[in-house]
């Protein structure tokens, strides 16, 4: 695995969960979506953006580690991030710049891929945060 993906381990999503294992539960949700769904993604972007949504590489609980209101703001992080480390296609981009959808309410996500990658982050999140044990 990539060095970048990671340093996702270093940081707690929800509870207990790292970023990283909630990205890889993305990643593995929005596969078994896109089966259910027949909704015939990219897998490849879809994977990759999955992946790569949450990548903005600090400790949110901590007020100090970034500037503005994480909820709102991390997905930009997270794609600054991308497009730093990886080579990241338009479809990709979209999956991590709308993930945040409703909450940025005027970022709508544009592709099939970013649709299933938005569902899937809010299925597996509150899956993380009922059955957190820290
Ligand atoms: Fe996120
Ligand atoms: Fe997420």
């Amino acid at each position: 695995m990539d060095p970048t993906v990671l340093r996702m381990k270093e940081y707690k999503q929800h509870g207990t969960t790292t970023t990283y294992e909630h990205c890889v539960s993305v990643a593995r949700v929005s596969y078994k979506l896109d089966r259910m769904l027949h909704a015939d993604c990219d897998r490849e972007a879809l994977l990759k953006g999955a992946m790569l949504h949450d990548l903005y590489l600090y400790d949110w609980h901590d007020a100090k580690s970034h500037k503005r209101l994480h909820g709102f703001h991390h997905a930009d992080s997270a794609l600054r991030n991308a497009t730093e480390y990886f080579d990241i296609s338009p479809k990709e981009k979209d999956i991590i710049y709308s993930h945040m959808w409703p909450l940025n309410l005027t970022r709508i996500p544009k592709r099939r891929e970013a649709w299933v990658v938005c569902m899937a982050d809010k299925y597996v999140s509150l899956r993380e945060t009922l059955h957190r044990k820290g």
